[in-house]
């Protein structure tokens, strides 16, 4: 199996999980960030991991995924907002929702460490992100814990 991952980190958190999924990987493969990335052609897996920008992949994610066809894909996020809230399920949802063609084995996500400067500004808005709240408790995040997590998602895939 040929397997392609590529990652989009702003700040580091997001490259974590793409350091663990690669380790985790059978057979060939390839990790690019998202500004090197091949297209995915010719690949049979495509992992892609992003982070969450207004509630959604960010935009060079919605990007590549957009390029993503019928191939197997996996899916890893970062976010402020909580594990499994609905802020964090939706936003996964729609990044699913870029890929339709795509057979998708997995998707994993946690929180993502979000600096206090950033929240300071967020919590200044007129109107404050709704995962703003759940941002304090990203501190430390992605931990031992979650990429722990993260390889039994995988493991459970047998690839
Ligand atoms: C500009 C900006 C927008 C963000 N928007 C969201 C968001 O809509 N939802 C959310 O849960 N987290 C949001 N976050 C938090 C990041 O997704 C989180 O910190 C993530 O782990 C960052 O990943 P990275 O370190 O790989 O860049 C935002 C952070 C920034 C800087």
């Amino acid at each position: 199996m040929k397997s392609l991952l590529v990652y989009s980190s702003k700040t580091g958190n997001t490259k974590k999980l793409a350091d663990a999924i690669f380790e985790n990987l059978p057979g060939e493969k390839e990790v690019c960030a998202i500004d090197d990335a091949p297209t995915p052609d010719g690949h049979d897996l495509i992992c892609v991991a992003f982070w969450f920008q207004a509630g959604k992949p960010d935009p060079k994610s919605q990007e590549y995924l957009a390029k993503i066809t019928n191939q197997k894909v996996i899916l890893a996020a970062t976010h402020g907002a909580a594990k499994n809230s609905a802020h964090a399920q939706n936003g996964m949802k729609f990044a699913e929702g870029i890929i339709p063609d795509a057979q998708v084995l997995a998707t994993f996500s946690c929180q993502g460490e979000v600096s206090p400067q950033f929240m300071e500004k967020a919590a200044a808005k007129p109107e404050p992100p709704p995962w703003l709240p759940d941002a304090k408790t990203a501190q430390g995040h992605p931990d031992e814990k979650d990429l722990v997590a993260l390889k039994e998602c995988l493991e459970g895939l047998r690839l």
